[in-house]
């Protein structure tokens, strides 16, 4: 079967069809072949693989350019501080850099590795299955114009994204430990590292002088052990917010199949954060406190699951979930890309960089289920 991208006034009549049926069905003109529901099998099953609709495509789209950012930005982590093999090749590692990670956790490596292998085929599924629909896959690679580091062991090529002027956001990590706020219902949340939400700094050695003296290249390694978190947390949120807008079933399986792999992302860095060793950098004056000093479960290192909060309303006992998932305030397309700008990800990019995610991530936001 020959599969093409329908428009949303065609999904919209063949459900009207549908509808009609049901309609009927309800009627008690029920024929051969259908439900008691008036609703035939093999209709709905084509419905949910057979036709995409504009939103659909939008929001797949959208992903795949997120994927596209996410690869281009762990590559970088993976030269320098994971492992460079077959799987995720480029790059032959910085010793130091590596060394600090270790302190994280005697695996950060293979971490960075496995995660960076993982957006790739993120990536690369993605727009092979757009393709397969008949739509188009998204291609970023002129705006691969960033430059890399010059230390030892990263490659020389354009880049999509900056990791060496971050500005990292780390309320995710009072906000997955707060029993009582929710981003969805208003809830605002304490950075735990307030130093990095304050400054730029850099989280890859921009070169060999970053490597020492021992305190500044651990501030590093403790910054991208942060960011990891923050950029993964906000995979975590945004495949569920987008999953509401899905209409086409198979592109539902498809978030839903790939988004909790962000969340297995996420949760490795929340406990691996949490090792980062309270330091103050010699060279910037960046602090990563003692997290476990005030006693308090919003900051204690050791809570690495979601606590439970509230969801929906208040009206409900509270529950252990993702949050956000709602396409308000800080969910959804259009603030992903807000936060990772904010983030510094895209320093030096270009307006035009700006105005192709902007228009993908609007589309993304716009898409409702069912048109
Ligand atoms: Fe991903």
């Amino acid at each position: 079967m020959i599969r093409k991208v329908q428009s949303s006034k065609h999904a919209t009549s063949r459900r009207s069809f549908l509808r009609k049926g049901l309609a009927v069905g309800a009627a008690g003109a029920t024929g051969a072949g259908l439900l008691t529901n008036g609703l035939s099998l093999p209709a709905f099953a084509e419905e949910g693989s057979d036709s995409l609709t504009k939103g659909d495509v939008a929001i797949l789209r959208f992903l795949s350019a997120a994927e596209i950012l996410e690869t281009d930005l762990w590559r970088q982590y993976n030269e320098l501080g994971g492992i460079q093999d077959s799987e995720v090749p480029g790059g032959s590692g910085s010793a130091a850099y590596i060394k600090a990670l270790s302190v994280l956790d005697g695996d950060m490596d293979q971490y960075i590795h496995d995660n960076t292998e993982d957006e790739f085929s993120h990536m690369a599924f993605i727009n092979a299955y757009l393709a397969s629909q008949g739509a188009d896959p998204v291609n970023l690679d002129k705006f691969r114009t960033l430059p890399s580091s010059k230390a030892t062991g990263a490659q020389h090529i354009g880049r999509l994204t900056n990791l060496m002027q971050l500005t990292v956001d780390t309320s995710w990590w009072t906000r997955y430990r707060s029993r009582t706020q929710n981003p969805d219902l208003g809830g605002t949340f304490a950075q735990a590292i307030p130093g990095l939400s304050a400054g730029q700094f850099p989280a890859i050695p921009r070169n060999d002088g970053d490597l020492a003296p021992a305190n500044h290249i651990q501030a590093i390694a403790n910054t991208a052990g942060f960011h990891f978190g923050y950029i993964e947390q906000g995979g975590s949120s945004l495949y569920p917010t987008l999953a509401q807008g899905v209409t086409n079933l198979e592109v539902l399986r498809i978030l839903l199949s790939i988004g909790p792999t962000e969340t297995s992302h996420f949760q490795t860095w929340h406990d691996k954060a949490g090792n980062a060793p309270a330091l103050t950098d010699p060279k910037n004056g960046l602090v990563f406190p003692d997290l476990n000093a005030s006693g308090g479960e919003d900051t204690q290192t050791n809570l690495i699951m979601p606590e439970p909060t509230v969801f929906l309303s208040r009206k409900f006992p509270v529950v252990s979930i993702i949050r956000p998932t709602q396409i308000a305030g800080s969910g959804g397309a259009v603030a992903t890309i807000k936060s990772f700008t904010a983030d510094g990800l895209f320093i030096g990019q270009s307006q035009e960089f700006f105005a192709v995610l902007s228009e993908l991530a609007q589309q993304a936001d716009a898409a409702r289920r069912g048109f």
